[in-house]
C-alpha cells in the first residue's frame, strides 16, 4: 500500500478544531487528574513568602489564603469567609488562627469557627459553620499542603536526597503561564538536552551533556526513570533522571562534565510542578548545592529563590525577548507550546517514548482512581524516608556501543534494586556493578 505524501502550502486546509486532553491537563476539584493530584502533598509556597500578613495563593484551581498565626502554626483556608465572603487575605492574623476583617469571624487553622464576631459564643452559628481548610507542613523552607479528602490524607514523605549528606538545600519557586504537564513531561524528554541545550542555544548545561547518548526508559517504584549513557573521553557516564509520580522530579548534577570517576552521586535538585490552575503552574523545590555536585562553582546561591534560579532558561524575566529568541531555554520551549498543549495536534515520534510513557503512567493512575482504586502513598509512615533513583555514575572504561548500553542498563538495575539499602551500600553496589565492566 502506498501512502500519498501530504502536499505543501496546506495551511488553509489544516484542521483547527483540536480537542484538549482534559484527563491529564485539567486539575480542578472533581476532574480526574485534579482528584489524582489531590491524593498527595504538594509544596504551595516558600516559607519566606509568608510574612505577618496572609498570602493569597492559588493551587489546583482553588483560591486559598496561607498564613502563619502568632503561635507559629500555618493555616491554609478557603479564600472567601464563610460569613459573607470577604477575602481572608485581608484578615487579621491572631494568636491562634485568623480573624476576618469584615465582621470578625475567627477561624482556627483547621477551619473551626472559634467566634462568629458579635454573635453569642454559645449561639447556633458556631456549631453549624466549618470553614474550608487544608493541613500544612513546613519542611526546610517550603510549605506543603494536602488538598484531598481528610480521611485519605497520606503520610508526609521525606525523600532520601532531603537527608543531610553534605548538601545545602536552597528553596526556589518559578512560575510559568502554561499547563503543568508540559513542564513536568519535559523531564522525560532527554533528547531535547542535546538539541535545545547544546546545538541550538550553545552549551547551556555542560559540554558533556551535549554528547550523543543512549537513552532508555523504565518504570521505577515511584514512577519512572530515563537512563542516559554517554561516552565522554575515556569515561562512560550513566545518569538516571527520575519522575516521582504524580509531579515531582530529580535530576543529576547540572554541569556534570564526567571528568572523574564517581558512583551514585545524587541529585542537584528536587522539584514539584504544581498546577495553580489549568493554564499556570509553579515549579517549587530545593536546589541542592555541594562541591561534589558543582566542582567548578558554576552555581550561584544568591540567584536561587522566588522567580529565580542559577541555571539558564527557566524564567521569562531573566533575559530580553530577543536573547530568549536567539538562545531559547526550557521556559521558551515549554510555555510556547500554548496555555494547554494540545496532544491531539502532536506527532509523537520514537524519540518521544519517555513523554509517551510518562503520560501513559499518569493516565493509568488517573483511570485507576476513577475506578475507585486509591493510589499507593509514597511513604507508608509519617515522615518516612523514601528511597529515590536519581544519580550520576562516571566510570573509567572504553566501551563499544553495545557494552555501553549494557553498562547503562546494569547500573540502572542496581540503582532500582538497591532501594532498600543504605546510601553507602548503594554507592558500593553501583561501584561493584561498574567493576564487572572493567577490561571488557
Ligand atoms: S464576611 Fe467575614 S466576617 Fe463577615
Ligand atoms: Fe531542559
Amino acid at each position: 500500500m502506498t501512502t500519498e505524501r501530504p502536499q505543501g502550502f496546506s495551511g488553509y486546509h489544516r484542521q483547527q478544531d483540536w480537542a484538549e486532553d482534559p484527563e491529564l491537563t485539567h486539575t480542578d476539584r472533581g476532574t480526574p487528574c485534579g482528584e489524582y493530584l489531590r491524593r498527595y502533598w504538594h509544596p504551595v509556597a516558600m516559607t519566606e513568602e509568608v510574612t505577618d500578613l496572609p498570602l493569597l495563593v492559588k493551587v489546583l484551581g482553588e483560591e486559598l489564603v496561607l498564613f502563619k498565626d502568632k503561635s507559629g502554626e500555618f493555616g491554609l483556608l478557603h479564600k472567601h469567609c464563610s460569613h459573607r465572603g470577604a477575602s481572608l487575605e485581608f484578615g487579621i492574623v491572631a494568636d491562634h488562627g485568623i480573624i476576618c476583617c469584615y465582621h470578625g469571624w475567627h477561624y482556627a487553622i483547621d477551619g473551626t469557627l472559634i467566634r462568629a464576631g458579635s454573635e453569642r459564643e454559645d449561639g447556633p452559628i458556631c456549631k453549624k459553620v466549618i470553614h474550608g481548610a487544608y493541613p500544612v507542613i513546613e519542611k526546610d523552607g517550603l510549605l506543603f499542603a494536602y488538598l484531598g479528602p481528610s480521611e485519605l490524607r497520606p503520610p508526609f514523605p521525606v525523600f532520601d536526597t532531603q537527608a543531610d549528606y553534605g548538601v545545602e538545600k536552597v528553596p526556589f519557586s518559578l512560575s510559568a503561564p502554561c499547563n503543568w504537564l508540559q513542564i513536568y513531561e519535559n523531564t522525560q524528554d532527554p533528547v531535547h538536552v542535546v538539541h535545545l541545550h547544546s546545538n541550538v542555544s550553545g552549551i547551556q548545561f555542560g559540554v558533556a551533556s551535549g554528547v550523543d547518548q543512549i537513552i532508555e526508559y523504565q518504570d521505577s517504584p515511584l514512577g519512572m526513570i530515563n537512563i542516559q549513557t554517554r561516552e565522554v573521553n575515556q569515561f562512560v557516564w550513566n545518569r538516571t533522571v527520575e519522575s516521582i509520580l504524580p509531579n515531582a522530579n530529580q535530576t543529576g548534577a547540572i554541569w556534570e562534565e564526567a571528568q572523574s570517576e564517581k558512583f551514585f552521586q545524587r541529585s542537584s535538585l528536587l522539584r514539584w510542578v504544581v498546577p495553580l490552575d489549568n493554564t499556570s503552574a509553579r515549579t517549587i523545590g530545593w536546589r541542592y548545592l555541594s562541591v561534589e555536585l558543582d566542582p567548578d562553582h558554576q552555581g550561584n546561591r544568591s540567584q536561587i529563590g522566588k522567580e529565580s534560579i542559577d541555571f539558564i532558561g527557566q524564567t521569562a524575566t531573566e533575559r530580553s525577548h530577543e536573547e530568549a529568541q536567539r538562545y531559547p531555554g526550557d521556559y521558551e520551549a515549554q510555555v510556547s507550546q500554548g496555555a494547554i498543549a494540545i496532544h491531539e495536534r502532536e506527532n509523537l515520534a520514537s524519540s518521544d517514548s519517555g513523554v509517551a510513557r510518562l503520560r501513559r503512567l499518569l493516565r493509568q493512575r488517573v483511570t485507576e482512581l476513577q475506578a475507585g482504586n486509591e493510589p499507593t502513598p509514597q511513604a507508608q509512615r509519617e515522615a518516612e524516608t523514601v528511597s529515590t533513583y536519581t544519580q550520576d555514575t562516571v566510570f573509567r572504561a572504553c566501551l563499544g556501543t553495545d557494552q555501553r548500553k549494557a553498562f547503562g542498563q546494569a547500573v540502572a538495575k542496581t540503582v532500582i534494586n538497591s532501594g532498600d539499602k543504605s546510601p553507602e551500600e548503594r554507592v558500593l553496589m553501583v561501584k561493584q556493578t561498574c567493576d564487572t565492566f572493567e577490561g571488557t
